[in-house]
């Protein structure tokens, strides 16, 4: 089936977190059975990264929404990405979102929206090929399936929520520059709170949400999680059309062949592994001993729990742990690391920056991986950290508490405060004393199974059933 996949981010080209990661591993995974195709905006890092783009259609503009041209880009492996070419809204200095000191661009709802009417308008024929299915990623994608349905186009949609708490929140004064029609502004449509909120459109009409672990489908229905949201979600999961697909990671991840690593190894190589740890010591700073190594490698933002990492901290320490950080976000959290490190010379390091090659080399050295994080849709970092035989220590919390076998491949923390945590940390700091039963954990951690190809059926399955249904309801 012809399949377009809409997102604002992918691994090679752009990212920013999981959602690039997911963008570029899951339509590769689901290549075998379906004729999916990527469409993802011209940021500059897209055009220059070498590939050749051809033009292949024109769209008009429409309200503020600028006209702009669609590059067709053919990648080694084959896959196809559609570029959406619109040089004053894409070709910036800076991140997808916002510039490079971390403000958002004040015109996301227009770069987004465009994004949007792109999709709806392929669906509708612009191009040769034409999908049968539109599946769109997270608030940045979500006015794909409410322009499909104002299009009054049958195409079937499904709609991801990678992370509930980025919404896309504009003042409804923007409803006209966004070419949205009247209905738009009622609360069964996109209204929110008196704002307009494209997540809550993608939610409302598209023909089926899910989301990136089974118990975040759960949580995101209650109040705690919700963001709001939770009575629609409800009704949703009501009707059968919210559920839980917990993503995987690519083939790339395998600690004997990743060629980003100084030292490949593999199960039982332990040895080979510590070299792995002392790269990390001398990249941190820090003092190579005994004790164990833990990491952070994170984007620096409320929801990963970095604070409570921040109260717990001196205690690794004093429990004869080392400790490393990569990770950039928040400027007043970046600001307390560095402080962090400065106050633990040897003992704590912390490289603010984003840095794909020193996540990996971490994840290789490091014996436990922290990730206290107040709501996970998935997470990544900790299944990336198992196969590369560092445990997590992670809130029992979404796709962690999915991903993770407290006491087997990695611990669980119940509460939200730091006292549960620490206490995570204290067995972590146990086990690394029994050799046998750390290495009996790494290799548990090792071979629990992440990789796409479990989540590729459950999508094949969905996206099946959706066509069916469309083609039911034709006849
Ligand atoms: P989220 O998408 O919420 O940030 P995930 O765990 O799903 O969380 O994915 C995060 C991804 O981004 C992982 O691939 C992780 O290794 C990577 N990552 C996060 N911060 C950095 C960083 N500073 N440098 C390199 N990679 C990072
Ligand atoms: C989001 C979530 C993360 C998830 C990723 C990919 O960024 O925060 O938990 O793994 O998307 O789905």
């Amino acid at each position: 089936k012809k399949i377009l996949f809409v997102t604002s981010e992918f691994a090679e080209l752009v990212k920013v977190g999981g959602l690039g990661d997911v963008s570029a591993a899951l339509p590769r995974a689901l290549r075998a059975q379906h004729d999916i195709r990527v469409l993802i905006p011209g940021y500059r890092q897209v055009l220059e990264s070498g590939n050749v783009i051809r033009i292949i259609a024109q769209l008009p503009g429409q309200a503020a929404l600028p006209p702009c041209r669609i590059g067709r880009m053919d990648l080694d492996d084959g896959l196809i990405i559609y570029v959406l070419l619109c040089p004053e809204l894409y070709e910036r200095d800076g991140k997808p979102y916002g510039d490079n000191h971390g403000r958002d661009w004040d015109d996301n709802h227009i770069r987004f929206a465009r994004l949007g009417l792109a999709a709806a308008e392929i669906a509708a024929g612009c191009l040769s090929w034409q999908p049968e299915l539109v599946h769109a990623n997270d608030w940045p994608a979500a006015l794909a399936p409410a322009y499909i349905a104002w299009k009054r186009l049958r195409t079937p949609s499904v709609f991801t929520i990678h992370n509930l708490a980025y919404q896309g929140l504009c003042d409804p004064a923007c409803g006209p520059e966004l070419a949205l029609p009247a209905e738009a502004h009622s609360p069964d449509s996109m209204e929110f709170y008196g704002k307009l909120s494209f997540l809550k459109a993608g939610i409302v009409y598209a023909s089926h949400i899910t989301t990136v672990s089974q118990t975040y489908a759960r949580e995101i229905t209650t109040e705690a999680f919700g963001c709001g949201l939770q009575g629609l979600l409800k009704r949703k999961e009501e009707q059968g059309q919210l559920s839980g697909i917990t993503n995987g990671i690519d083939e790339s991840w395998q600690p004997k062949t990743d060629p980003h690593l100084l030292q490949g190894f593999q199960i039982h190589e332990w040895e080979l592994k510590r070299r792995n740890a002392r790269h990390v010591d001398e990249m941190f700073g820090l003092q190579p001993c005994e004790g164990p190594l833990f990491i952070v490698v994170s984007r620096l933002v409320h929801q990963k729990g970095l604070d409570m990492t921040l109260k717990i901290a001196d205690s690794i320490v004093a429990g004869g742990g080392r400790l490393a950080i990569l990770g950039q976000g928040e400027p007043a959290l970046e600001a307390e690391l560095l402080a962090l490190a400065v106050r633990h010379p040897g003992h704590i390091g912390v490289h603010i920056g984003f840095n794909e090659t020193d996540a990996r080399r971490m994840f290789a050295g490091s014996d436990f991986l922290l990730m206290p994080s107040r709501y996970e849709p998935c997470g990544l970092s900790q299944m990336y950290a198992q196969r590369f035989a560092s445990l997590p220590i992670a809130r029992r919390t979404g796709g962690l508490a999915d991903s993770i076998e407290d006491g087997v491949t990695g611990f669980l923390f119940q509460h939200g405060d730091a006292e549960s945590y620490f206490e995570a940390v204290q067995r972590a700091l146990n086990v690394f004393k029994h050799p046998q039963l750390l290495n009996a954990m790494r290799c548990q951690a090792m071979a629990a199974p992440q990789f796409w190809a479990q989540s590729v059926e459950p999508y094949d399955r969905l996206y099946k059933r959706l066509l069916q249904e469309q083609a039911a309801v034709r006849v």
